[in-house]
């Protein structure tokens, strides 16, 4: 055994001095140093040295190691030096190049939309309001007429933070918090982050929605689609081609969603609008008596529409994105485009 170590030692130093590259000094240190190392197995086997040759072999042994340590940092060393060195000769690098400078960064995708769309309704005499991301179940299921066990919480299951209390799924629960405050008219739009269980090309787990909610005497579906088709039109352009689809939810009636023509493959069908050709961009209705009644509106006297839009599609169609995660990587080339 002692023979071993003595050769192991002449070749560990000799393969060092050969080494030439960060990689090849590494690769000596793994060889003979590493978990599996030759060294290390050495050392392993020590219970095959006669007991009274263990000690003086035993400390041999980290004498050998503690040298192969000091010289493969000092190789290591060596080679910084020397690239620092061959790079100020002017192999490496031309000094005389002008700076990087420092690049400015831009408004998020999301966030422009938001902006446009507060100032598109900010116009219309809406005003915006905020609520809270951690929502009581109450606000945002049960007083927007989904009852516990109701099947429409599975649309939206959610993460829950204590058995009463969620990570909100839609905007929707500010509508029941402003109606709890302030007696009709109403016109808010409320801006925010929800969340859900969700991921796919044009669904994230996170995501962001704004609200909308118009009560006063009179209001009618008419109003409704006057106001999103104009939005929409001064969001997409005069001519975007959109529809309005009966749908359901629990808190208005009647529900309609609204779609626009896919943008990605012009309605012919693709990957991003599931080979339908339309893209679900919001949803609305009128708002149903329950709710009224569960804030103390009077549903004789006031009618109302509400809708709530998801603002990654809104981006997504507006400014071409075709996988909506591309939003939420960070990635400095993708964002620079907007
Ligand atoms: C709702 O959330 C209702 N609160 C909307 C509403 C408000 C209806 C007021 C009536 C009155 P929905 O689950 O369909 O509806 O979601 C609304 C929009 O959010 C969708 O049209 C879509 O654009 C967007 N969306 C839904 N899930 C995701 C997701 N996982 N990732 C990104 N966007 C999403
Ligand atoms: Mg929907």
């Amino acid at each position: 055994m002692i023979a071993d170590l003595q050769h192991l030692e002449k070749n560990a130093l000799a393969e060092l001095e050969k080494a030439d590259s960060e990689d090849s000094i590494l690769a000596v240190r793994t060889k003979y140093l590493g978990r599996k190392g030759l060294l290390t197995g050495l050392l392993r086997n020590i219970s095959s040295v006669p007991a009274e040759e263990r000690r003086s072999f035993g400390k041999r042994c980290n004498e050998v190691k503690e040298l192969l340590e000091k010289n493969i940092e000092e190789a290591l060393l060596r080679r910084t030096e020397d690239q620092k060195a061959g790079m100020l000769a002017g192999q490496q690098i031309d000094v005389t190049l002008p700076g990087r400078g420092i690049r400015a960064g831009s408004v998020h995708p999301v966030v422009q939309i938001r902006r446009e769309i507060c100032d598109i309704f900010a116009a219309f005499g809406f005003s915006v309001v905020e609520g809270p991301e951690v929502e009581l179940d109450y606000y945002n299921f049960e007083a927007l007429n989904i009852p516990k066990d109701h099947p429409a919480r599975d649309m939206q299951d959610t993460f829950y933070i204590e058995e009463n209390m969620v990570l909100r799924t839609h905007t929707s629960p500010v509508q029941v918090r402003i109606m709890e405050k302030v007696k009709p008219p109403v016109r808010i739009l409320s801006p925010g982050r929800v969340y859900r269980p969700d991921s796919d090309v044009s669904h994230t787990p996170m995501f962001h929605q704004v609200e909308g909610l118009l009560v006063d005497r009179g209001v009618s579906f008419g109003d409704l689609k006057g106001i999103l088709t104009a939005f929409l039109r001064k969001i997409f352009g005069e001519d975007t081609i959109l529809r309005f689809r009966p749908s359901f939810f629990p808190f208005t009636e009647p529900s309609a969603e609204v779609d626009i023509r896919c943008v990605m493959c012009g309605g012919k069908g693709c990957r991003v609008c599931g080979q339908s050709g339309w893209l679900e961009i919001l949803g609305s209705g009128m708002v149903d008596p329950a709710v009224f009644q569960n804030v103390g509106y009077d549903s004789e006297r006031y009618t109302g529409f509400a809708f709530g839009m998801g603002l990654e599609r809104m981006a997504m169609l507006k400014y071409g994105i075709s996988d909506i995660r591309l939003l939420f990587e960070n990635d400095i080339r993708f964002l620079k485009q907007f």
